[in-house]
């Protein structure tokens, strides 16, 4: 087979990609040939053909797509505000609505008022919150917790990458939430999470790349979606020195339920919800209370 013009391959990948109900057709098919020619996708104007091997590799992860498999496994990673994550089966796919809430954890170390700010991560996951605060706030002092082995896996090994790539190292927890480094309690200027938070009766709505390759333990938590993050607001209590601030992400459906949570449980000041970049309610913010 000869090459092949690179225009109606992408045409066509993207045809394929809308016809099996990705909404992001076009962005993912050009992800896609991008990925196969080991190219950037700002560069695909200047290349003018595929070779047989390389339409080939398409026609396969375009098919994968197409079955509904995340992007984001296809090629292997995920952009972070300015870090790259490893991910795939196994662990939740960071998404761009979370890193609004890495940001706040960041501006809040930031003006910590300390010359080592201490943040905790619960519910780390790949480790994008925890790996993003310590690649922008070099002088904090960061943990990331979390349950899942299969998810610490992936963790363990995007913290690798990073101290590679210069970061000061992120401690890793295998802990529960509700239990979370004692030792740190009383001590920590900053607890940042993205917990699960989707309702079980929610589940039967969400797409099929979240169903059906995100773990359920990173999704679902309880009838109402809030079991989670009632155990993050108990330990955040519990590890915050007086003044140090939670930052909690939960569902656009939760602006309201999750500050109301904060205020009947008492000890916080300055209880707050703030938006994502979409404009939709996306994280609350609190200060332990200064006894
Ligand atoms: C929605 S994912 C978020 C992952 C990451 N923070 C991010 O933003 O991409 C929630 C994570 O919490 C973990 N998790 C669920 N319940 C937990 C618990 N009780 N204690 C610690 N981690 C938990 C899951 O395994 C999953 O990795």
């Amino acid at each position: 087979m000869t090459d092949v013009a690179l225009r109606p391959a992408l045409a066509d990948a993207v045809e394929r990609l809308a016809a099996a109900g990705v909404e992001s057709a076009r962005w993912d098919a050009e992800q896609l040939v991008a990925h196969v020619l080991g190219v950037a996708r700002t560069s695909l104007p200047v290349v003018p053909n595929l070779d047989a091997a390389q339409y080939d590799a398409l026609q396969a992860l375009v098919a994968r797509r197409a079955s509904r498999e995340p992007l984001q496994h296809i090629v292997g990673s995920v952009g972070f505000r300015y870090i790259e994550l490893a991910v795939g089966p196994g662990v939740f796919v960071p998404r761009p609505e979370t890193e609004s809430v890495a940001g706040r954890a960041v501006e809040e170390a930031r003006r910590a008022g300390t010359p080592k700010p201490v943040v905790v991560d619960l519910c780390s996951g790949s480790g994008a919150i925890a790996l993003a605060v310590a690649h922008e706030v070099p002088n904090a002092e960061v943990h990331a917790v979390e349950i899942d082995p299969d998810a610490l896996e992936w963790l363990r090994r995007n913290a690798s990458a990073r101290r590679r790539a210069g970061d000061s190292t992120v401690t890793l927890h295998h802990a529960d939430v509700s239990h979370a480094v004692p030792e740190l309690d009383g001590t920590v200027d900053v607890v940042v999470s993205n917990p699960p938070y989707v309702a079980e009766h929610e589940m039967a709505h969400v797409e099929p790349e979240v169903a059906d390759h995100d773990p359920r333990l990173a999704l679902v938590a309880g009838r109402d979606g809030l079991d989670v993050i009632a155990e993050v607001e108990r330990t955040a209590k519990r590890l915050l020195r007086n003044g140090g601030v939670v930052v909690v992400e939960h569902s656009d459906r939760q602006g309201e339920s999750v500050p109301a949570l904060f205020d009947s449980a008492g000890g916080w000041a300055g209880v707050q919800d703030h938006p994502d970049l979409a404009g939709r309610p996306r994280y609350t913010v609190a200060t332990k209370m200064v006894l």
